[in-house]
């Protein structure tokens, strides 16, 4: 779809400007992002584009190409509350924005379309949120870096879309840089580049299809559950986050989490930052097969600590390591659901894009999504 176009057929005339916000997929460091541990997400060459213009009033008039059916919604500055329907993630960094202190005076028109698949777990909140506070940023002429644009985001998310999730995928989106993956810590928004080497090896997502309904209360479910582990932990060993821990004084203490739930959380938790610390390393250090491993372990413990895996995404990732030329699969994202990602050998994708259609066809009955994805830059204006 041409979003300029559309912009002009839906609101007449022409649009100020066109911007982008990419989805992401995350290669490992899981549910670590709200324990102030690490996480090595990419951002995708794959989001969601906004034509955009301001009004002179204080109405709100936002249109999506994806929900086409639902016409266009209309709000007002002065009355931005939710109604469930897409456009509640506008409404939400609108209001983010005015929480933070961004004045909006005007009233505005944006018109939405992505290439994103829905529900897949790739982020489309985040870039919607992203790519909205892009849009803001130009409109309005706020000085507002792209780390605050993330923040801001998340603070919508968590605020007025009611799931508590952590800062990594609006950090992505916001971040990204071609050909590279970020490792981010999340506890002090350190963050540095690390190139995937493309020549090599290439990140290939399989979409499971699956999308939990409860999806959004087991996160927060998930996050609790860890805060029970780290208030338990605090009687023995003094720590900001879980994720502060090395897995040795993580063995050594942990004995005190009463919770045989909680613990199984927090080890999970523990050993992923470590996990993705080691993977980085590897990568630097050009072992592919070193940072496979590590993805490989990184589902097992998300399949067994922390139960957000699910049958689909088992069998995917199963089907997927008995593949040639296959590093590392796993589960990707908030999980219950969603995307597996791979990393392949450079001359195996064909092969493996093969066979997994042919597994994915005899086992769920339906055409693969299989995506063999670029890695894009972040947020920008086009
Ligand atoms: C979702 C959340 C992220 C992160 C992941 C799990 O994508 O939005 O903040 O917690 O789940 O790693």
């Amino acid at each position: 779809m041409d979003i300029r176009e559309k912009f002009s057929e839906v609101f007449a005339g022409e649009c100020a400007g066109v911007f982008f916000a990419p989805g992401r997929v995350n290669l490992i460091g899981e549910h670590t992002d709200y324990n102030g541990g690490h996480v090595f997400p990419c951002a995708l060459d794959l989001g969601i584009y906004c034509a955009a213009r301001l009004r002179d009033d204080r109405r709100i008039r936002l249109y999506s190409g994806n929900f086409a059916e639902q016409g266009v919604i209309d709000a007002s500055l002065d009355e931005l509350g939710g109604d469930g329907r897409w456009a509640d993630y506008v409404k939400a960094v609108l209001n983010a924005f005015i929480s933070y202190g961004y004045p909006l005076e005007r009233g505005m028109e944006l018109a939405y379309w992505g290439n994103l698949p829905d529900g897949a777990g790739l982020s489309s909140s985040a870039a919607m949120e992203v790519l909205t506070g892009t849009v803001l940023k130009t409109l309005f002429g706020f000085s507002v870096t792209p780390q605050v644009i993330a923040l801001i985001g998340q603070f919508a998310e968590n605020r007025f879309i009611g799931l508590n999730c952590g800062i990594m995928d609006q950090f992505a989106s916001a971040m990204g840089c071609a050909d590279h993956a970020i490792l981010l810590d999340t506890n002090t928004l350190r963050y540095a580049y690390a190139p995937i080497p493309s020549e090599k090896a290439a990140v290939v997502i399989v979409n499971s299809g699956v999308k939990h309904s409860l999806a959004s209360s087991a996160y927060n479910d998930r996050r609790r559950e860890c805060e029970t582990a780290l208030a338990q932990l605090s009687a023995v060993v003094k720590t900001p986050s879980l994720c502060a821990l090395t897995p040795g004084e993580f063995d050594a203490h942990c004995a005190a989490i009463g919770d045989p739930i909680a613990l199984k959380r927090a080890r999970h938790a523990v050993y992923e930052n470590a996990r993705t610390i080691d993977a980085v390393a590897a990568l630097r250090g050009g072992d592919l097969a070193a940072f496979g491993e590590l993805m490989k372990r990184s589902h097992i413990s998300l399949r067994d600590d922390y139960e957000v895996s699910c049958e689909e995404l088992d069998l995917l990732v199963d089907a997927a390591l008995s593949i040639d030329g296959v590093y590392g699969a796993r589960m990707t994202g908030g999980g219950f659901g969603g995307c597996t990602v791979n990393l392949v050998k450079r001359e195996a994708v064909d092969g493996f894009v093969t066979a997994m259609t042919a597994f994915y066809d005899k086992t769920f009955h339906r055409p693969a999504p299989i995506y063999v994805v670029g890695i894009g830059d972040g947020a920008r204006a086009l």
